[in-house]
């Protein structure tokens, strides 16, 4: 596994960013599989079992926020008990419990790695939840599932992860029913985001390489592969732009962490977690290549954080798009 880890991390960095980008295109699964092989308990230690952000109000948890944003998705999709929705790219199913639990829907979900899956399964046998949720590993691009299986699809923060938007969005279309509706968080960059500015574009290619991402898109690229596969498009809009007086998405990244339910992925618990790997690492309680993994994963978090106060990046990008009840038409 080290060669992997050290492969993956050395070819990423110094080919130079189009290379590198083109060959994450090429290489996805590859890529992805391992990425999130690679940082799933990274993940876990940090943001627990829901692997994406989302604002808070002044006063509410970080827990709280995310499941408000989750809750918020189940509404849109109108899920609710008889309906069956797919989550594209499900982690470890913390989203997915938190909407079937909100819902009453049941909820299939996939992921490309492995141990997501494992990890998903037994924390959804724990919750008393295996009858209402369903995990299978496979490649989002080319799922398995008969034309017309699911009520509802969405994906929170993944479909980044695609090599195309329209490949992905196309097998979104293909597995819903006629008038069942798509809904997603997307990460987007911005408008404020300049492709000139070589600041922006070293954010963009940490984001890229620390976040297991091919390529960041802008939005109207979003919108157009949607409506390229049939979509009719509902709602469109970046809901970090709408943020009331509130705590921002990236606030726990940048924060100073001082508070103990933010701790572990705010800077500082990042520092003393990086140095504790590092420990562990030399006393060979984890396995060689975990140090790197954790520097990539700091890395990412740096960008996130620096890229969100710049206003050039936003992880939710919010869509919701319809498949019309007959082809070509409403
Ligand atoms: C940032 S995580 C988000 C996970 C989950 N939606 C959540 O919010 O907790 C991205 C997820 O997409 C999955 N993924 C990325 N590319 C994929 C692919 N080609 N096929 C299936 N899953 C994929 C990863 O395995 C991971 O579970």
């Amino acid at each position: 596994m080290t060669a992997t880890i050290s492969g993956f991390l050395r070819g990423a960095i110094d080919d130079g960013d189009v290379e590198a980008r083109e060959r994450r295109k090429s290489e996805y699964q590859n890529f992805v599989k391992l990425y999130f092989d690679l940082v799933t308990d990274f993940y876990e230690y940090g943001w627990n079992r829901s692997f994406h952000f989302a604002s808070r109000a002044g006063n509410e948890s970080l827990a709280a926020s995310l499941a408000r944003h989750e809750h918020y998705l189940a509404h849109m999709l109108s899920l609710r008990p008889g309906k069956v929705a797919l989550d594209l790219g499900c982690g470890i199913g913390g989203p997915l419990r938190q909407m079937v639990r909100f819902s009453g829907a049941r909820i299939v979900g996939v992921s490309i790695s492995g141990y997501q899956i494992e990890r998903a399964r037994k924390q959804t046998e724990e919750a008393g939840l295996s009858h209402m949720a369903e995990y299978v590993e496979c490649d989002f691009m080319k799922m398995d599932f008969p034309d017309a299986s699911f009520d509802a699809v969405f994906s929170i923060e993944t479909t980044c992860c695609a090599p195309d938007k329209v490949g992905i969005f196309g097998e979104a279309f293909r597995l819903l029913k006629p008038g069942g509706c798509f809904g997603a968080y997307e990460y987007c960059l911005t408008d404020r985001f300049d492709s000139q500015d070589p600041q922006h574009l070293r954010l963009k290619a940490d984001l890229e390489l620390g976040g297991g991402l091919p390529d960041i898109a802008y939005p109207r690229e979003v919108d157009d592969a949607l409506r390229a596969v049939g979509f009719e498009l509902l709602e469109a809009r970046d809901l970090a732009a709408e943020e009331p007086s509130g705590i921002p998405w990236y606030e726990p990244l940048a924060g100073s962490g001082m508070s103990l339910a933010n701790f572990r992925s705010s800077r500082f618990g990042r520092v003393v977690t990086h140095g504790s790997v590092w420990t562990l690492e030399r006393l060979r309680i984890v396995p060689q290549g975990t140090l790197r993994v954790s520097k990539l994963l700091n890395m990412a978090a740096a960008a996130f954080a620096k890229s969100g106060q710049l206003g050039i990046f936003t992880p939710m990008y919010f869509v919701l798009a319809r498949k019309p009840e007959r082809p070509g038409g409403t």
